[in-house]
């Protein structure tokens, strides 16, 4: 009969399943394991680059007083006119600094004309950092 059927089928699917074993205890600690190394040696503070001297971001001060009435704000010196063109004469910022700075400071005569020396009027510093600017700022 249908009724009772029912009934049977409700009461085997209502049975509820045996309690699951409860889960395992949390597996034992393993056997305390050594304190992780204290790191003995602190990061190395966040140097400036080292890699190239001169900071750029002094070196545009600079470069707006200084330089850029030849070389100009888009660094090409008026089309190689003026001044070296430091975008579109590669042969420029091909040299190394030594190079470049000597040329900074006692100035240069070349195919374009002369560059002033700076060395009287800008410190070391100064002609590092507008060198790491124009580097930074036109080079690749
Ligand atoms: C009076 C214009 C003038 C000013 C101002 C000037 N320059 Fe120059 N600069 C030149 C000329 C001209 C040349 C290229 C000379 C040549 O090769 O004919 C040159 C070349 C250079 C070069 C390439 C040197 C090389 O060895 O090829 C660098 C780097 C440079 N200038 C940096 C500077 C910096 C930095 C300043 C500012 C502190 C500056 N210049 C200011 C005219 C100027």
């Amino acid at each position: 009969m249908t009724l009772s059927l029912l009934f049977s089928i409700l009461a085997c699917g209502g049975e509820t399943p045996e309690a699951e074993p409860a889960a395992p205890a949390a597996a034992p600690a393993p056997a305390a394991e050594p304190a992780p190394e204290p790191e003995p040696e602190p990061e190395p503070a966040a140097e400036a680059p080292a890699a190239k001297p001169g900071d750029a971001e002094a070196g545009k001060v600079v470069y707006d007083q200084y330089c850029v009435a030849c070389h100009q704000a888009d660094g090409t010196g008026m089309n190689g006119m003026l001044a070296a063109s430091f975008v579109t004469d590669k042969d420029r910022l091909a040299k190394s600094d030594d190079e470049l700075l000597t040329s900074i400071r006692d100035g240069m005569t070349g195919s374009i004309g002369m560059m002033p020396p700076w060395g009287t009027t800008l410190d070391q510093k100064q002609m590092e950092d507008s060198l790491a600017y124009i580097r930074a700022t036109f080079g690749e």
